[in-house]
């Protein structure tokens, strides 16, 4: 295993995406345990992408609780339907949120978040886990993170 991400001086996310892609799918290649292997998917999401705040929430019976993250500290538990996180997971569908506080039962675990994409984990037809992405600027995401973090979670499937 490589011990550096390679980075490209880009302002495309599309490129920087691309690039990550492939490194991600290498890092993860003959390591089975689910967690180490979001640990490191967050790590490379983090320091690639810059994002604010990027980690997973894991089901357990009827609520989400944190899992590896890389950010600031978080909310530990979620239940279903509750916030962007709890509806993804209820939906089995990705959220993208360019407004949290247009968002109703938006969580706000830091004050600093203005907007938001959750991606549903599924394993079979079951969603085992969410990957949450917040920034501090509004209408961060698009449909390009959409593409590329759907691609990204499917891995640990
Ligand atoms: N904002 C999320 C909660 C998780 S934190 O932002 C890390 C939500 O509404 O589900």
């Amino acid at each position: 295993m490589g011990e550096q991400l390679i980075k490209v001086a880009t302002e495309s996310k599309d490129i920087k995406y691309t690039l990550l892609f492939p490194q991600v799918e290498g890092l993860l290649t003959g390591e089975e345990d689910m967690i180490a292997n979001m640990a490191n998917m967050v790590a490379a999401l983090k320091e690639v992408m810059g994002f604010f705040w990027v980690g997973f929430y894991l089901v357990k019976g009827e609520q989400l609780v944190l899992g590896p993250f890389q950010g600031p500290i978080a909310c530990t538990r979620i239940p279903k339907g509750r916030g962007v996180c709890g509806v993804s997971w209820e939906k089995s569908e990705t959220l993208v949120v360019p407004n949290v506080d247009e968002f109703d039962g938006h969580i706000a675990c830091s004050a600093l978040t203005k907007s938001e994409i959750v991606i549903p984990v599924k394993r079979s037809a079951s969603v085992i886990a969410v990957l949450d992405v917040d920034s501090a600027r509004m209408n961060e995401f698009d449909e390009v993170d959409r593409k590329w973090l759907e691609k990204f979670v499917a891995l640990l499937g």
